[in-house]
């Protein structure tokens, strides 16, 4: 076989077999394909695209390239949960102890990763004692014990995509939806998920910025998952404006507990349950949406979800009495509150700049090896569509630094109130199952 073959046959615009597919990431994953050839095949793919079973073939010669988690040793069928990245997005925190609290194994391995705030593992380190540093063995038996527990990335998972992502990064073939899909849908396979559940956001902090790019890479996943034997459902959400009202790590931990105690923000615990219930569906708790809905909100009502969290916290080392007294998590020492200029309807709060405003503070990482500051965030007090009076509160910050001029600033920028009635955005657009 040679790649010059295979790069021609894609520009032509024909299918590659599995052959051909794995022949490219294998040679490419061990550096006998060269940087040019992947380039051209990847540019050839972006303009021609590639069927369903290219894109599943792809998917699992990504999931081969490395490491497979086993998670056959934990009982039942594990759930994961994806979400393709927002601002202020807690829905990790609630959703795993909300499921496992209705008999879903929730086996989630996270990462750090850069961002505007720590990724999940970083907010579960706000709980003072609380460690993802457990062993393979602990982790099967909490998982079986309790239904739920964190560990952190381990082993070599997908060194393909890995490689290949930065190549789509130099080339501009970034924005191709056969192969974001194929990316995001390799690690979750290789990180041993039986069953995935996809929140795939759209919108001005979002990766996918229109409705109809959302929805499509939103199929594209749902059809690899199928056609590789792991059940897929995805949830098309809105990230036009930060999701809930906290954007922090300590601030989303206290935010997330509200939620599980049935009193937190209305879009973030609306989210949750349209996600937890395809979880639940999916891994045969319940027959259908409706069913699994009404269980999660027992769940919530009863105590048994904010029961969970807490046994969740205790089993891994961290301080559960937090989830009584949140005031024990990390606090930054300055509350400045960023009054609006002027009356209206808040019509415009441009996520990813607000996003921007919490990682000035500190919240987020710009490097693998910079510290984040857990206390530090933004409390939002109004979202799109709210009225605001001119002097009244948009949002509080909490910052540790005496000065935030420019933070304020860049907040200022992000938030527009307009005259005249402002439609609050939709939060789901979509189902996919
Ligand atoms: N996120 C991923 O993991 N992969 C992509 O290709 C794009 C976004
Ligand atoms: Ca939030």
């Amino acid at each position: 076989m040679r790649m010059y073959d295979i790069i021609e046959k894609k520009r032509d615009g024909k299918s590659l077999n599995e052959d051909e597919i794995d022949f490219f990431i294998d040679g490419y994953t061990n550096g006998t394909i060269p940087d040019y050839q992947a380039s051209a095949l990847l540019m050839a793919i972006y303009f021609q695209d590639m069927t369903a079973a290219e894109r599943a073939n792809l998917t699992m010669a990504m999931v081969k390239s490395g490491d497979e988690i086993d998670l056959s040793a934990i009982e039942g069928i594990k759930v994961d949960k994806h979400s393709t990245g927002g601002v202020g997005d807690t829905t990790t925190l609630i959703l795993g102890p909300l499921v496992a609290s209705v008999g879903v194994p929730v086996a989630k391995m996270s990462g750090r990763g850069l961002g505007h705030t720590g990724g999940t593992i970083d907010k579960l380190e706000s709980i003072p004692g609380f460690h993802v540093e457990i062993t393979n063995n602990e982790f099967v038996k909490l998982v079986n014990h309790n239904k739920l527990a964190v560990i952190g990335q381990t082993g070599n998972l997908t060194p393909a995509d890995k490689k290949i992502y930065s190549l789509r990064d130099v080339t501009a073939t970034v924005n191709s939806i056969p192969l974001i899909a194929s990316s995001i849908m390799s690690k979750k396979i290789a990180s041993g998920a039986d069953a995935i559940v996809l929140d795939v956001k759209t919108g001005t902090g979002a990766f996918m910025k229109n409705l109809d790019d959302a929805r499509a890479l939103a199929k594209a996943m749902v059809s690899i998952g199928n056609h590789v034997g792991r059940k897929t459902a995805a949830v098309i959400s809105d990230m036009n404006q930060p999701l809930g009202f906290a954007i922090g790590n300590a601030l989303e931990v206290k935010e997330a507990i509200d939620t599980l105690k049935g009193h937190g923000p209305e879009d973030l615990t609306e989210l949750c349950l349209a996600l937890g219930s395809q979880m639940v569906v999916l891994s045969n708790h319940a027959q259908t949406l409706e069913e699994a809905r009404e269980k999660l909100q027992e769940s919530i009502a009863s105590g048994k979800a904010f029961e969970q969290f807490k046994l969740f916290l205790s089993s891994q080392g961290g301080d559960a009495k937090v989830a009584d007294e949140p005031k024990l998590l990390p606090q930054a020492k300055n509350m400045i509150a960023l009054p609006a200029k002027e009356s209206g309807i808040v019509s415009e709060m441009v996520a990813n700049d607000i996003g921007t405003a919490a990682a000035m503070l500190g919240a987020g990482r710009t490097t693998k090896e910079s510290e984040i500051d857990l206390a530090v965030g933004i409390v939002l007090h109004k979202k799109i569509g709210d009225r605001v009076e001119k002097g009244e509160p948009l949002l509080t910050i909490h910052a540790n630094q005496e000065d935030v001029e420019t933070v304020k600033e860049k907040l200022y920028e992000s938030i527009t109130i307009s005259d005249g009635h402002i439609e609050k955005p939709p939060l789901i657009y979509d189902l996919i199952m």
